[in-house]
């Protein structure tokens, strides 16, 4: 099992920093086992051609067997010009044109880390969660409108998209299913609350489902954080709550997502955080979010579930060894944090 096609797409700011780790890790961890072709993506990709992706590079990532993303965006590309291009408009191109409905973002406590976190160790301990994200829907990609005077984005969900997403998240659920809406005043929330609760009725009794209205869901993340299992959130919410989540862990450097749901084409993984600007070329960017992609995209991308363990539990042996990037708190370097988790892979 050998040569499995991986479209890399560094981006923009740390992007091609955290992503040069994650092929370190794989070039000495499971050499042979996956290879790379990059390609201009985001920000660096308006500068080269005019458009955040280019039809060049959505075909290369659809005849790929899985995209590895690392951050797109920047301020060089930041404008409220309608018109203009932005580095964003090819991660949602990207997404959209995959077909890849579903964002999965784990949220561990991680032991070595409680310390990381801005919350007290008592709060987070034992928080295990998923947020199941819909990410092809609703209002990122509703109808856009912009006059003078005034601007709208429309939220569409239709009953096949609600469907889809539920699924996923009853699916990956060990015990309870925590569905977040705004139905106490949006109608995209009214039939998402409506069709979930069909979806568990039918087709998945024996999984606990609550009800979580969304601004009472973000205040019980950050006060009974270990209460959830999946968290099931439309495309905004999920996007909101989700770096909210990534708290938990002490860094949002420190949070993984896969994004999937085409049987038919590959994933995409990526790491949650952004191209962090500020602390770009400097060779200090935490890589930990885009090496735990780099183990989801082994995980769903491939079925490599040993793969993926032994690179997430040498990241679990790294931290807990002292491993800490400035974001953590200390000044371990992008080079180095590389190393420390190389270190438990050999
Ligand atoms: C994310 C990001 C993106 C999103 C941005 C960069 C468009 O915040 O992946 O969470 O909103 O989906
Ligand atoms: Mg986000």
């Amino acid at each position: 099992m050998s040569g499995s096609r991986v479209a890399l797409l560094p981006g923009d700011g740390i992007g091609p920093e955290v992503i040069d780790a994650a092929v370190v890790v794989c070039d000495s961890f499971c050499p042979g086992d996956y290879q790379f072709e990059t390609h201009l993506f985001g920000g660096c990709s308006i500068d080269a051609s005019g458009t955040a992706m280019t039809d060049e590079t959505l075909e290369a990532c659809r005849a790929a067997d899985a995209v590895l993303l690392g951050a797109v965006g920047g301020p060089k590309w930041d404008t409220t010009d309608a018109d203009a291009p932005r580095p964003e408009q090819g991660l949602l191109g990207l997404r959209k044109g995959l077909g890849l409905f579903a964002n999965l973002r784990p949220v561990r406590a991680i032991a070595a880390l409680v310390d990381a976190s801005p919350l007290r160790p008592e709060r987070i301990e034992g928080t295990n969660l998923l947020v199941v994200r819909e990410l092809t829907g609703g209002i990122y990609f509703g109808e856009k409108k912009r006059t003078e005077l005034m601007a709208s984005d429309l939220c569409e969900y239709s009953v096949e998209e609600v469907e889809r997403i539920a699924r996923v998240a009853f699916s990956a659920s060990r015990g309870k299913v925590s569905s977040i809406d705004k139905a106490n005043v949006l109608e995209t929330s009214r039939l998402w609350r409506e069709v979930v609760t069909r979806v568990h009725a039918e087709e998945f009794p024996q999984v606990e489902l609550e009800h979580v209205l969304v601004d009472n869901a973000a205040m019980q993340l950050v006060s009974t954080p270990g209460q959830f299992d999946v968290i099931l959130a439309e495309n905004l919410f999920g996007d909101i709550l989700s770096d909210e989540a990534a708290m938990i862990t002490g860094s949002i450097g420190m949070l993984p997502s896969a994004s999937i749901g085409n049987p038919d084409g590959p994933g995409l993984f990526e790491p949650v955080h952004g191209s962090a600007p500020d602390i770009a070329g400097q060779g200090i960017a935490n890589p930990l979010a885009m090496i735990l992609s780099l183990a989801m995209m082994m995980r769903h991308g491939f079925g490599r579930e040993e793969q993926a363990l032994a690179v997430e539990s040498a990241v679990d042996q790294a931290l807990a060894g002292g491993l800490r990037t400035a974001d953590l708190g200390g000044s371990a370097t992008t080079d180095e944090a590389t190393a420390a988790v190389l270190a438990h892979l050999k």
